[in-house]
């Protein structure tokens, strides 16, 4: 049986933040407790003045890079819980964080380290997700990934979908390095998706025509076209329910191992070793015949050339392609090659990697990848 997990209602257009009210008046929200970054919060206050003067609104713009649980717990005892709502605005971290928020307003005494994906959470509160950059798909997703201290922990928990996502390309960075890096890690999450072992025929649609997108808007989507950023928003949404419906693989547990040993962004880390995963899982003949239908799709011969076009996409939007490019020497990564792997075997999203990977074929992968 397979059990596919959405948002409830998606609402995508440019500029739709600035005339949101109607669908939370629908929706019955009157309060909002609004969850963000000073940075976003910064760049979306103007936007949203109008709206928000309609409802009851508590901010907390307070969310770093990679929440502590530590933190997560202070904060929701500070807050207000009685809303009707919590919006969250910014990229994945302030998602996973308004997560947390979610569980400990319902749930006051759980620890957060047992969320598991088997439990019945019912939630009262609404949770809204408003990305602001093309990527992560944690607005789909039911994960979270939290810092506990010197660990990462990856939790999961079927209620935790986002039941409305708001979709606003106008509120997505201009930066071309974190277009670039959250695109592709949308097109890993495709990739992925497709590969894990947990594929169906319905996250395999959903990742191949994210991958479509991407290939044909990504660029575009840096050089400022509007189209492409809109296209680009909606398939980082598409491929985040491909994998949280699917799984993430190889190239995620070796990028969250690289990117945390060497302190790397996650886009950076896992676009390194997509092609590599490639390779290595082009040995099972059923993941082999996927690639070629992908590379078919776009207008390659076979998957030497897809990998060629996808090194050639990384060319163009100055996404780096071998861990040298990144200022990294060989013998610093030698000096981590153990601890490089054995984090990555530990990861969970190497259990749905469709080729066993050993350690000798990460240390290969780390070794080509430089
Ligand atoms: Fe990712």
């Amino acid at each position: 049986m397979s059990i596919f997990q959405f948002p409830r209602k998606i609402i995508f257009q440019r500029d739709i933040l600035e005339d949101i009210t109607p669908t939370l008046k629908d929706e019955k929200i009157s309060s909002i407790l609004v969850i963000t970054d000073k940075i976003v919060r910064g760049k979306v206050e103007k936007k949203l003045s109008s709206v928000l003067k309609n409802f009851d609104v508590i901010v907390y713009d307070d969310v770093n890079p990679e929440p502590e649980i530590k933190q997560i717990e202070e904060v929701s005892k500070s807050l207000r819980s009685n809303v009707d709502a919590i919006m969250a605005m910014g990229g994945g971290s302030v998602i996973d964080f308004a997560k947390s928020v979610l569980i400990k307003m319902t749930y006051p005494d759980k620890d957060l380290r047992d969320v598991n994906p088997f439990e019945k959470l019912d939630f009262r509160i609404k949770l809204i997700a408003v990305p602001t950059t093309s990527g992560t798909g944690s607005d789909a997703s039911f994960g979270i990934v939290l810092t506990d201290g010197d660990r990462k922990l990856a939790l999961a928990n079927y209620n935790l979908v986002p039941e409305i996502v708001i979709l606003d390309s106008s509120v997505t960075p201009d930066s071309a390095k974190i277009i670039s890096a959250t695109g592709v890690d949308a097109l890993v999450h495709s990739f992925e998706a497709i590969a894990s072992n947990t594929s169906t025929i319905l996250t395999d649609a959903l990742a191949e025509k994210s991958i479509e997108i991407i290939f044909h808007n990504l660029e575009k989507s840096i050089k400022g076209n509007e189209e492409s950023r809109d296209l680009m928003h909606l398939s980082a949404t598409m491929a985040g329910i491909a994998f949280s419906n699917s799984g993430t693989a190889l190239a995620h547990a070796l990028g969250h191992s690289f990117g945390s040993t060497f302190h790397i962004v996650h886009g950076i880390s896992v676009g390194l070793f997509l092609t590599h995963t490639i390779e290595f899982n082009s040995r099972d003949e059923a993941i082999k015949s996927k690639y070629e239908k992908i590379a078919r799709m776009l207008g390659f011969s076979d998957i030497s050339s897809l990998i060629e076009g996808i090194i050639f996409l990384y060319r163009k939007i100055g996404q780096p392609v071998r861990i040298r490019e990144l200022g990294i020497q060989e013998r610093d990564l030698n000096a981590k090659m153990e601890e490089l792997v054995s984090k990555a075997m530990m990861d969970s999203e190497i259990a749905f990697n469709p080729v066993i990977a050993g350690e000798d074929d990460l240390r290969k992968i780390f070794t080509d990848a430089f």
